[in-house]
């Protein structure tokens, strides 16, 4: 049987070694689990050792001792020269067991609390007095309600009004059946990917992207192709040239405080992308989810300005200027798209959480001062991140940016992956750039978020050190070219 990919089991393996004691005995109780509960089959062969050694930022010799362990359990057998297997008979191999995402970024959220601090995730982490405020009212209108089963899969028909008036304010005229709610953004981009993608279609994102809409492309088995992006952003000839040679199902972008690195597409630029697409009748996702965390007065104005309803899909949220906790995001698209997609929404969940829903429509008119504030809180907190690496960790590689609420950071040498488990045992959470493209490349990089507060950030930035310190140098394990590619 081949060996089971890394990639997969370091997936598996998650935070390992976040707690205490001997890291081989760590990685043992790990393992163990793993067998235990048929993630890991009778018969499943291991990675290579010195590969998965390497992965896991550890000496040769650690790994070994767990397997030894394991072996005298009788969990694992070895054999001198021909690999490491888990104890029993093949049976169907790892892939058949495990159904659902390995992305770093989804199992992060799986883990239970373990005093790890998460630099990983990016998203505000309590409900600010404003939520609480929005629920107060929406429970005092919740008493007068009559005649409504509550199950509204296109929306709450408040919320909807509310979100299509918020895009009128903006020049972007909106009516409510041209808004689809959504548990948060991830729904939307789910229901977009399952609603234009078969099996084998190109889909155009950018290298690196948000990882919440690579890991439904992977599900739908598309074909991710993308253009790479240089200092200043998106290779926008790439790009273009990319949608006309490959035709993709849809092109995705993060145009505004671009998940993860930051930057801002220009107006000029934004044009030039929808008169691309709409010639080439390929519909685009403006992916607006972190446009409201401007730190520099507004940014260019979203890509629906730029062209018609029925080529340029919004997605927006309200996770991260109020609370992810909320789950409210939305797509704002023709009308015959956003009822094709309600009828695909119904048959997952029947629709949204109404109380939560009510809430959101109170907050929704508020959308610009709740921007400004969370923007603001942000804004300090990259400033002293950024400070802070500048003088503690000189030779990372990084631009402030101008909104938003992550660094792309690229190291001087090594690689984020095994960067990331080294950080994991020196208690701080950081995302490794392959994670964050569709072919894996971008490997010298990581993802950081700066949202924690300044204590918090000091004492990650501490322990970030430690972990840098304990780095050894490393060759980089990425081959795949990081220019334009397809
Ligand atoms: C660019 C981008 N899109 C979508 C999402 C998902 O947002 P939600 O929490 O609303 O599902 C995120 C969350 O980090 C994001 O950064």
């Amino acid at each position: 049987m081949k060996p089971i990919d890394a990639d997969a089991l370091l997936a598996r393996l998650g935070r390992w070694s976040a707690g205490r004691g001997p890291l081989h005995l760590l990685l043992a109780r790990r393992l163990r689990e793993l067998v235990e509960a048929g993630e890991l089959p009778p018969g499943a062969r291991l990675p290579p050792e010195r590969d998965l050694a390497r992965r896991l930022a550890i000496g040769r010799s650690t790994l070994v001792a767990a397997y030894e362990l394991l072996r005298r359990e009788g969990l694992l057998t070895r054999r001198q020269g021909s690999g490491t297997w888990v104890a029993g008979t093949a049976e169907d191999g790892m892939t058949a067991r495990v159904g659902g995402t390995s992305h770093p970024m989804f199992l992060g959220f799986l883990e239970p609390p373990d005093g790890v601090l998460q630099m990983a995730c990016a998203a505000p982490d309590a409900p600010p007095p404003a939520l609480l405020d929005a629920y107060r009212a929406a429970l005092d209108r919740m008493g007068s309600i009559t005649g409504d089963l509550g199950y509204h899969p296109g929306g709450h028909p408040a919320l909807r009004d509310a979100l299509a008036r918020s895009y009128a304010d903006r020049g972007i005229p909106t009516a409510p059946d041209e808004i689809l709610v959504t548990t948060g953004a991830q729904q939307a981009l789910a229901l977009l990917v399952r609603h234009w993608v078969s099996p084998g279609d190109a889909v155009l994102v950018e290298g690196p992207t948000y990882p919440g809409m690579l890991e439904p492309l992977r599900e739908a088995a598309a074909d991710p192709v993308w253009a790479a992006r240089d200092r200043d952003g998106l290779d926008v000839e790439a790009w273009c040239r990319t949608l006309v040679e490959r035709r993709p199902a849809f092109a995705y972008l993060v145009p505004t405080f671009h998940n993860p690195t930051g930057t801002v597409i220009p107006s000029l630029v934004r044009r030039r992308l929808v008169e691309t697409a709409v010639a080439h009748d390929v519909p685009i996702v403006d992916d607006e989810v972190l446009s409201g965390l401007s730190f520099v007065g507004d940014p260019p104005p979203g890509l629906a300005a730029f062209g018609p309803a029925g080529r340029i899909v919004s997605v927006g949220s309200l996770s991260k200027i109020v609370w992810g906790g909320l789950r409210i995001g939305w797509i704002r698209a023709d009308r015959d798209l956003i009822a094709r997609l309600a009828r695909l929404k119904a048959t997952q969940d029947l629709g949204g959480d109404v109380p939560a829903q009510l809430a959101a429509a109170e907050l929704v008119p508020n959308i610009p001062a709740l921007s400004r504030h969370r923007a603001r809180l942000l804004r300090a907190r990259h400033d002293h991140l950024c400070a802070r690496l500048a003088t503690d960790l000189p030779d990372w590689r990084f631009r402030p940016v101008e909104g938003g609420q992550t660094l792309w950071i690229r190291l001087p040498h090594g690689d984020g992956g095994s960067f990331a488990q080294t950080a994991m045992r020196h208690g701080v959470a950081v995302l490794p750039g392959s994670s964050l493209h569709p072919a894996g490349a971008d490997a010298d990089c990581v993802r950081i978020s700066f949202l924690a507060d300044v204590g918090v950030l000091n004492e990650a930035v501490d322990r970030l050190v430690r972990a840098w310190n304990a780095y050894p140098a490393q060759p980089r394990t990425n081959t795949v070219p990081s220019g334009i590619a397809v």
